[in-house]
């Protein structure tokens, strides 16, 4: 295992698409933990006025396809978080950069195609000295924590299901830009390889804990199912969201969301629910909390706080469930930014773990 890069430890940490929905979450959450970040993208007034509202933050105005102004913004720094989507037009520049660099490199990536791009990066990323880590996010490394942590002394299991459960999504113009320019195929885990989502997606019903309750779903794969199947030991691996905020989501007139607490996260609500049995032993977590793209935040600043004191075992790309340890990460943020349940059932009844 090749040893990481000591020599931009003490540099900052630089967000790029640092002025986005997701991108100021980061930004709010990296000060609250102590760190001053240097805040990067390619609009140099969305900047400038988020400059304003945080003196004494270095800014930097690059586009993703110059590479000599992406270079000068990482010159020296210990990280780069990319919360620019559509990450299938970011992640090769930025991690490029990263790599150049010897700056860990940290996304919030829900494309499976830009998840995989990162991970076909691990040589690249060993021989640099960097962590790269895709997809440190609600869609993507909470399941894959989740499941990691479900599967504890387990060194397989039979299926892993994810279900993910919202009462509503008032979607960015990131997300709707991203889902329009992800039309390519998606994948799940079936018979232990990555095999294209059966046309049509298959529907299911789905027992939420309460609220939601009992909910008709469809197979919908994000980059989990890629983050998960690069290190867990399972042939099955699939993954479904109810139907509400998918009708929200294909609704034009669905307005942007807005802030509803003093954090500034939005009303909405989530489940995430991920079972993983193995013979008739089915372990099961949900973790319930408010607003899909405000606890991306403490995800993604969690796992960079955790690469840049060492916990990653060496250079390299990392699934979040491959790189930490998955239940102490987990309670690490809860209950602060969401409440995790832990539950198995066997063939004699459950328990609550
Ligand atoms: N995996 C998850 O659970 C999760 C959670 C949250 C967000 N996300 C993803 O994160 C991305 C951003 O979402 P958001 O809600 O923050 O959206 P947003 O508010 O619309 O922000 C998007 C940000 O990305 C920048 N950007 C987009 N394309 C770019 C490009 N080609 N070059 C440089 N900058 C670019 C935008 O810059 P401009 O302002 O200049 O346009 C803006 O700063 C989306 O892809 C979304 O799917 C994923």
């Amino acid at each position: 295992m090749q040893r990481m890069h000591s020599q931009n430890a003490k540099g900052p940490v630089v967000v790029y698409g640092a002025t986005g929905h997701t991108g100021r979450f980061i930004v709010e959450e990296l000060l609250r933990r102590g760190h001053a970040p240097v805040l990067c993208g390619r609009d140099v007034t969305k900047l400038a006025a988020m400059a304003r509202a945080h003196p004494g933050l270095v800014c930097h105005v690059a586009e993703v396809d110059d590479a000599a102004a992406l270079d000068r913004t990482l010159r020296g720094a210990s990280a780069v978080i990319n919360a620019a989507g559509p990450f299938l037009d970011t992640t090769v520049p930025l991690m490029e950069a990263a790599l150049r660099g010897g700056a860990h490199y940290l996304d919030t990536s829900a494309e499976q195609r830009a998840a995989l791009a990162v991970f076909e990066q691990d040589g690249a990323a060993r021989e640099a000295g960097i962590v790269a880590m895709p997809s440190v996010a609600f869609y993507g490394a909470f399941a894959d924590l989740l499941a990691t942590a479900l599967m504890g002394d387990w060194p397989d299991a039979d299926a892993i299901d994810i279900g993910v459960g919202l009462d509503g999504w008032r979607p960015t113009r990131g997300t709707r830009i991203t889902g329009e320019r992800n039309h390519g195929p998606r994948w799940i885990v079936r018979d232990g390889a990555l095999l294209a989502i059966p046309d049509p997606a298959p529907t299911r019903q789905w027992q939420f804990p309460s609220p939601l309750g009992t909910q008709d779903t469809v197979m919908l794969s994000l980059s989990e199912i890629v983050a998960i199947a690069r290190h867990l030991r399972c042939p099955s691996v699939r993954a479904y969201m109810n139907l509400a905020p998918l009708r929200d989501l294909r609704d034009p007139r669905t307005p942007a969301p807005v802030p509803a607490d003093e954090r500034g996260r939005s009303s909405q609500r989530f489940v995430l629910d991920v079972r993983v049995r193995r013979g008739d032993v089915t372990r099961r977590a949900w973790a319930q909390g408010r607003d899909i793209y405000a606890v991306t935040a403490p995800l993604i600043v969690e796992a960079l706080e955790r690469v840049l004191a060492g916990d990653v075992a060496g250079a390299g790309a990392w699934s979040a469930g491959e790189a930490f340890d998955a239940r102490g990460f987990l309670q690490a943020l809860s209950p602060e930014h969401f409440v995790v349940t832990f539950d198995e059932e066997t063939s004699e009844g459950r328990r609550r773990a």
